[in-house]
Formats: C-alpha cells, sequence, structure tokens
C-alpha cells in the first residue's frame, strides 16, 4: 500500500509535444505554417497529440516550436486552463535534432519523469498502454509498433529471446519491422545524457541516441504497442490524407469525434461540468460546438 502510493508521488510525469521543423516535405502547404496545424480532417493535427498526453493522465505539457510557428500555438491552445491543464512554450530557434526537446526542456522536467511525443504523430486505439508504461517506467520505454516500411524510422532490434540488440536511425537494411513511434518516456536523467549527443551525419541530435544510452545502461525498455493501436503517419501529402481519411472514417460511423479536448477533458475530469459550459459557449458555432454540446448531453442521459 506505502510503496504504491510512493511510486505514485515519485513517478510525475510531464509532458512535452515537439512541433518544430520546418515541414518541409509538405510545401506549399506548410510555406506560411507548420506541419502540426495543418488539418487532420476536422481538427489540427497537434490536437491528436495533445489529446493523447491528456488521456495518458498528463496536465503539465511544454510546447517547443519554431520562432514563426509558436505564436500560432499560443494562439490556438492558449495556457490549456479551459481544458483544466497547464501549457507553456518555448522556441527552438534553429532545429538540430529531437533530442534537443530535453536540453530546451531541461527547467520545464525538474525532477520528474517526461514523456515526450512528436507533434505530428497521430495514435487512435486504447491508451492502457501507455498509462501502464508510465506507471512502470523506470529509465527510459520507447515503443515498437510493426510497420511495412522500417526503413523510414528509428528500428529496433530483438535477439532469440525478445531482448534489445541495438536500435538504429533510419537504417538503410533494418533488422526488424519494428519501428519506433515518436513516443517516449523518460526519467528526468534524460535532461543531462542528451547534451552529451553527438550530431549524426545528417547534422541533428538523434533521439535513437538517447534511447542507446538507456539501453548501455540497461534501463531500457521497448514495449511491443500491439494492433489494436492505429499509428499514423502525417509525413507526406499522401499520408495526411490517408490520416484524415481514417478519422473521418470512425468519425462518421460512430457519431463521435476523436481528440475533443473539451470532451477529453470532462471526461477525464480536469475541469467540471460547469468549466466545460464556459470553455464550449466560448467556442464559434461549428459542427465541433455541436458535438460538444451533444456529448454532455449524452453523458448525462447515459450514466453508465
Ligand atoms: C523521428 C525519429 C525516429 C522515429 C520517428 C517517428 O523521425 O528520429 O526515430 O521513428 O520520428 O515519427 P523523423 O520524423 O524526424 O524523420
Amino acid at each position: 500500500m506505502h510503496a504504491a502510493f510512493y511510486s505514485i508521488i515519485v513517478m510525475k510525469t510531464k509532458g512535452i509535444i515537439l512541433a518544430g521543423g520546418s515541414g518541409s516535405r509538405l510545401y506549399p502547404t506548410t510555406a506560411v505554417f507548420s506541419k502540426q496545424l495543418q488539418p487532420v480532417y476536422d481538427k489540427p493535427l497537434i490536437y491528436y497529440p495533445l489529446a493523447t498526453l491528456l488521456l495518458a493522465g498528463i496536465r503539465e505539457i511544454l510546447i517547443i516550436s519554431t520562432p514563426r510557428d509558436t505564436p500560432y500555438f499560443e494562439q490556438l491552445l492558449g495556457d490549456g486552463s479551459q481544458w483544466g491543464i497547464s501549457l507553456e512554450y518555448i522556441i527552438q530557434s534553429e532545429p538540430k535534432g529531437l533530442a534537443e526537446a530535453f536540453i530546451y526542456g531541461k527547467d520545464f522536467i525538474g525532477q520528474d519523469q517526461v514523456c515526450l511525443i512528436l507533434g505530428d504523430n497521430v495514435f487512435y486505439g486504447k491508451l492502457d498502454f501507455l498509462r501502464k508504461a508510465i506507471a512502470e517506467n523506470t529509465g527510459g520505454t520507447i515503443f515498437g509498433y510493426h510497420v511495412q516500411d522500417p526503413e523510414r524510422y528509428g528500428v529496433v532490434e530483438f535477439g532469440a529471446h525478445g531482448e534489445v540488440l541495438s536500435i538504429e536511425e533510419k537504417p538503410l537494411k533494418p533488422k526488424s519491422n519494428y519501428a519506433i513511434p515518436g513516443l517516449y518516456i523518460f526519467t528526468h536523467d534524460v535532461t543531462e545524457i542528451a547534451p552529451k549527443v553527438q550530431p549524426s551525419a545528417r547534422g541533428e541530435v538523434e533521439i535513437t541516441e538517447i534511447h542507446n544510452a538507456y539501453l548501455r545502461n540497461n534501463q531500457l525498455r521497448v514495449e511491443l504497442m500491439g494492433r489494436g493501436i492505429a499509428w499514423l503517419d502525417t509525413g507526406t501529402p499522401e499520408s495526411l490524407l490517408e490520416a484524415s481519411t481514417f478519422i473521418h472514417a470512425i468519425e462518421k460511423r460512430q457519431g463521435t469525434k476523436i481528440a475533443c479536448l473539451e470532451e477529453i477533458a470532462l471526461q477525464m475530469k480536469y475541469i467540471t461540468r460547469e468549466k466545460y459550459l464556459e470553455t464550449v459557449n466560448n467556442l464559434p458555432k461549428s459542427s465541433y460546438r455541436d458535438y460538444c454540446v451533444r456529448v454532455l448531453d449524452e453523458i448525462e442521459r447515459e450514466s453508465f
């Protein structure tokens, strides 16, 4: 009993969304504002990773982005109080690699554990695996997801008994089909490891070097995500369209919305019914607002 209570206290987890990068692969769509602000069907892309963190129980979140885009994110998401969370922003002057998130985020992380999610990663499905991984993490936890084209990602190599042998960034000859999604959990010492990472051949401080540092210390866990979770790519015009089509198909069939932050905040009890009504009343007339109104009615009618 005491041990469980203690672990809840020490395992406080903060979130970071890395939403930098020029998004050049989506040019000219990204000529004026970033990829993570582009729509995935009916809401901006960043809503999806933000929803993932909220559903994982994380309420203190730092958003790191470019000098150009940070003001847009602030305009879009504000300080988070409308959803009962806290959002902070830091400008990354020049994108030099994902591992920089832990350098920029050092003060924000402090002595807490951190869950980093890339602002262009969309997850759909039951997030129990994430909540469990956060609760059980004692060093670094990353995930493995079976894909057809692992060479586009960080890739895990497993030994005969399922042990992790290596982690490689975009290998020409991948040693498995297990790509590493942009969702990572680290203890606070990641802020000490990140500044020591040397830039790769492409001049970036790679996140996979952080994974390897934990692996060398026998502190890396790789959890397989399983087929019940959809991890969608948004890196190319085609994959962005496919992500929109996927979200549309499910929302249309179920009559629900994926990553509706107001609904999640209410369901997670981050805001009261009164605060929810205040937040929804401030939304412009739209199908999104209509949905928020309907959801409250449904929750109150079906208390099962
Ligand atoms: C980054 C990481 C890679 C990871 C991927 C997930 O790649 O470097 O290890 O698998 O995100 O989206 P990038 O998006 O920078 O190509």
